[in-house]
């Protein structure tokens, strides 16, 4: 049989994606073993999410534990394309950043690339409507509740005026055929792309200690670029733990797509949009008839209800064992599987809007006057 063909880079990812292959391809580790167990130990009640590989494959996190254990610091860093309206897919790897921040103590950098969005001509956006999600997708960030003291949260075309400096450096150490090669661009492409993947290393840099980026595996070809030009510079090659996309509605195949709203929820999807979408739209591996499913069972594999479940919703290994083998066997139907998703994601997104109201007064801490984004807009950049 020929494998299946799938496509994941920054910019596309279609197909059914082979998360073992894409370890093979890009030449990371899966997250697995001693370093998992590690990791799981620190991360307690959010270590769900790496038992059951949803983080699934990293780059020297066993050097950032390490460090960690013997009193070295390190920072995190993760980032957010402002295309549109943030999904569930979306905020997924900001919660386990957040997690990671509440158990390491650490600062946290979260870049909005708004310059990105603009560049991708195939989003067609206008600079205003960049803008516009920009500011929009901040205040779902701050709503995941990081530590305003030790969080700076910036949107490119505001900040990185005042890096240039640093930026500089970056690109004049990345040579075009190597970006070429790691991002496929061709004679089509606007300069503009080929310069971004400087910004977007630069937050890596931030400081001289080790970096851990948590990020969906697309985004893994630039922290290869930043590991082959760090140390020249002086700073430290960056980790990164990677995550697997959550599928969309529609089924397992591709990913999430904000042109199509019934593939994905987004944060600010009231009850009845959430009921509906998840009763109409989800993908079921359920049997065509109800005698036919109590015979057979469900397939949980392909059903997008337990999927989300497993992925994010439903912390807790025996519920979701007792889950499993219910649907399974044909005792829980897909209508039942269904509710128990519905109920999660509404509490989910109830909470998520409650903490957006109060974090709009954050922002200005995230962005401007909390302790580290005080010390980042301070910092001499010329000197780095
Ligand atoms: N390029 C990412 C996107 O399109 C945004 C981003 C910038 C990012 N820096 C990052 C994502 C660091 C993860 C980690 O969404």
């Amino acid at each position: 049989m020929p494998e299946k063909q799938f496509v994941v880079t920054p910019w596309e990812v279609t197909g059914h994606v082979d998360y073992d292959r894409l370890i093979r391809d890009f030449g990371t580790q899966p997250l697995a073993g001693v370093t998992a167990k590690r990791l799981e130990a620190i991360l307690g009640e959010a270590s769900y999410l790496v038992r059951r590989h949803i983080f699934f494959s990293h780059r020297d996190l066993n050097l950032v534990i390490d460090e960690q254990e013997k009193g070295r610091e390190f920072f995190l860093y993760t980032g957010r394309g402002p295309s549109g309206p943030m999904h569930i897919g979306h905020i997924l790897s900001f919660y386990f950043t957040k997690w990671l921040q509440e158990r390491f103590h650490v600062n946290a950098y979260i870049q909005m690339t708004d310059d990105e969005k603009f560049l991708e001509e195939k989003r067609n956006l206008t600079y205003e409507e960049t803008q516009r999600w920009a500011q929009d997708n901040i205040v779902e960030v701050s709503a995941v509740g990081f530590d305003p003291e030790k969080t700076f949260i910036f949107q490119d075309t505001e900040f990185v005026g005042h890096a240039y400096p640093l930026i500089l450096k970056i690109a004049r150490r990345i040579n075009y055929s190597t970006a070429k090669s790691v991002f496929g661009f061709t004679g089509e492409t606007n300069v503009g792309m080929s310069f971004y993947p400087a910004i977007q290393i630069l937050p890596s840099l931030f400081e001289r200690k080790r970096c851990l980026i948590p990020s969906a595996i697309d985004q893994d070809p630039y922290w290869r670029i930043q590991r082959d030009v760090a140390e020249s510079l002086g700073y430290y090659k960056a980790a990164a733990i990677h995550s697997k996309f959550l599928p969309p509605l529609t089924g397992t195949q591709d990913k999430m797509s904000s042109s199509k709203p019934e593939t994905a929820i987004y944060l600010n999807d009231d009850d009845d949009t959430v009921r509906n979408k998840i009763y109409r739209h989800a993908f079921s591996g359920g049997r065509a008839s109800i005698e036919e499913h109590r015979k057979l069972g469900g397939n949980p594999d392909v059903d997008v209800p337990f999927q989300w479940l497993y992925m994010f919703f439903e912390p807790d290994d025996k519920r979701m064992e007792v889950i499993r083998s219910e649907y399974s066997s044909g005792r829980m139907l897909t209508g039942d599987l269904k509710n128990i998703l519905v109920e999660k994601v509404i509490r989910f997104l109830r909470e998520h809007r409650e903490r957006r109201e109060k974090a709009r007064s954050q922002v200005r801490l995230y962005k401007k006057d909390g302790t580290l984004a005080r010390e980042i807009w301070k910092h001499d950049f010329s000197k780095s």
